[in-house]
């Protein structure tokens, strides 16, 4: 993922600061009607999720792995309208996240990357653009 020494999961301090950035992430999804009304009622599965899938994704401990198998993102976020739109405010989120955290560079900008070029492929409803 990057070419240092360390993993981005290392250098942003483990295991505590993806807590912290899921739960400031979803906190503004939460507070977000348009958003919201993506999500499944009950978020608390998903958030647990994504805490495992971005702990794995970035060099730390493979729970989400063993428990979930292949993340198949593309194919789990098929169930849910994502248009460019939601896209849009969900990397909005998380990239405040990102700095809210505190997360310095160089992870930040490994994760704004990964996040910029991700949620674009989770699109999978057309929309007219904002
Ligand atoms: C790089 C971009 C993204 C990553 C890494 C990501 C990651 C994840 C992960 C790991 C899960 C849980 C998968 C599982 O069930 O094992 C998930 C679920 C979900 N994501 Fe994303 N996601 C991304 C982009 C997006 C975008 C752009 C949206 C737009 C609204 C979105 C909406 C959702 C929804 C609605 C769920 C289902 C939540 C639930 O089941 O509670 N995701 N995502």
């Amino acid at each position: 993922m990057n070419d240092q020494e360390f993993s981005t999961y290392e250098l942003v301090g483990g295991k505590a600061t993806f807590q912290k950035l899921v739960d400031i992430f979803y906190a503004k999804v939460e507070a977000d009607e348009g958003l919201r009304a993506i999500f499944p009622e009950d978020l608390e599965p998903g958030k647990r999720w994504q805490f495992l899938f971005l702990v794995q994704f970035f060099g730390g401990p493979t729970q989400y792995g063993e428990e979930r198998g292949h993340p198949r993102l593309r194919m789990r976020h098929s169930p849910f309208p994502i248009d460019m739109q939601a896209r849009n405010k969900w990397l909005q989120y998380m990239l405040e996240a990102i700095d809210e955290v505190g997360i310095e560079e160089p992870a930040r900008s490994v994760m704004r990357t990964y996040f910029e070029r991700g949620s674009a492929m989770m699109v999978n409803v057309q929309d007219f653009g904002e």
